[in-house]
């Protein structure tokens, strides 16, 4: 019997409607247009702005799509994995509060945090699932509402970030197609580069906290920038030497769209055209566990059966890694 595979059957995304440009961010910062394009690549980003709706609000909508789309009824799901560092609570999970809302009543649920590598991981995890013949039907949407998180008086951190979420189904293939090989690694000495200081259980929320701005979103650029380059570029390696592929025999590599100089240093390290690299960064921003699955989305037309497609990310921890997948459809 041939070997049970998790490929990808259906995507669907979710952007919040408003837009926040560079235009707009320079009344709240001392910041340009040229100065965030020409280091970052950005344009505008999209914010969730009603204060009522969560992560868990961009997740339904774009599962919800996903459902839609692929025909799938929710009583079908088995799995749902939410990948998010801006859950709407500790606890509940998101996840829990997504199936809740799409009434998907046979499935289980929980969330990964494995900042802007959470859908990378989330889907790797989800996939063994199906190749374990367990389930059938595993969906990982990766969501995040950065603008939560986002201090709008930092300009080093606030033109990065916008809101989004994106959903991928995972169903058996006994084909060949689907998830190949993926490599994943972490080291927490990038704790110190990027991170939330405040509300976990280290610094639990205050007064002080709060005056301190520990709920925001700390980074320090410059050791970021270079470890991403250097991880992605190393994770996407290892994937090729592997899978003994050169960069000719991918369709795509879409990577975690951070900075738009990150991806073109790990393009230019790999030697592989950009025209071949998904990148949407201008539109949206850094949208965390989201931006993966919204380039897959953007480039669903674009893919067929076959395809090898290369995911990769590197975000706070430090975390990073690479999957090939086989495109199914
Ligand atoms: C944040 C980032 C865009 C900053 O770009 P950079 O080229 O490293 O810029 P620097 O931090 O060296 O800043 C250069 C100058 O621009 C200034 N600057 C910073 N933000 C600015 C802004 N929004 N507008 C104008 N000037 C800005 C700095 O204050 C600094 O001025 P100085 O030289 O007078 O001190 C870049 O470091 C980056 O993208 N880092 C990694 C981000 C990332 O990948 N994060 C998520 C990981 S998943």
């Amino acid at each position: 019997m041939s070997k049970i595979r998790a490929a990808i059957t259906g995507i669907y995304g979710y952007i919040p409607e408003d837009i926040l440009t560079n235009k707009a961010l320079e009344t709240l910062v001392d910041t340009n247009d040229e100065w965030i394009k020409a280091r970052t690549g950005i344009e505008e980003r999209h914010i969730l702005r009603d204060p009522e709706k969560a992560t868990s609000y961009m997740a339904t909508e774009a599962v919800q799509g996903l459902l839609k789309k692929t025909g799938l009824s929710p009583l079908d799901i088995d799995l749902l994995i939410c990948a998010s560092v801006t859950p709407d609570y500790f606890f509940p999970d998101t996840g829990t509060l997504i199936c809740y809302n799409i009434g998907a009543k046979n499935a289980f649920a929980y969330d990964i945090q494995a900042a802007c590598s959470g859908f990378l991981f989330s889907a790797t995890t989800g996939a063994k699932f199906i190749e374990s013949g367990a389930y059938k039907n595993v969906i990982v949407v990766g969501a995040d509402k950065m603008s939560s998180i986002t201090d709008y008086t930092d300009r080093s951190t606030c033109i990065l970030f916008g809101d989004a979420a994106g959903a991928i189904l995972l169903q058996p293939n006994d084909q060949g197609f689907g998830l190949q090989d993926s490599w994943m690694r972490v080291d927490g000495v990038g704790a110190e580069f990027l991170h939330m200081k405040g509300g976990g259980s280290k610094n639990p929320p205050t007064h002080e906290t709060v005056d301190k701005k520990w709920h925001y979103l700390f980074q320090d650029g410059k050791p970021v920038f270079k470890a991403a380059v250097k991880g992605m570029a190393e994770a996407v390696n290892e994937i090729l030497k592997r899978n003994n592929l050169s960069p000719d025999d991918i369709r795509f590599v879409v990577p975690h769209q951070a900075n738009l100089r990150i991806i073109q240093a790990v393009a230019d390290y790999l030697k592989f055209p950009m025209e071949r690299v998904m990148v949407n960064i201008q539109k949206y921003g850094n949208t965390t566990s989201a931006t993966i699955p919204l380039c897959l989305w953007e480039w669903e037309d674009q893919l067929k059966p076959g395809d090898k497609v290369i995911l990769t990310s590197f975000g706070g921890g430090y975390t990073w890694g690479a999957s090939l997948w086989t495109w199914a459809y």
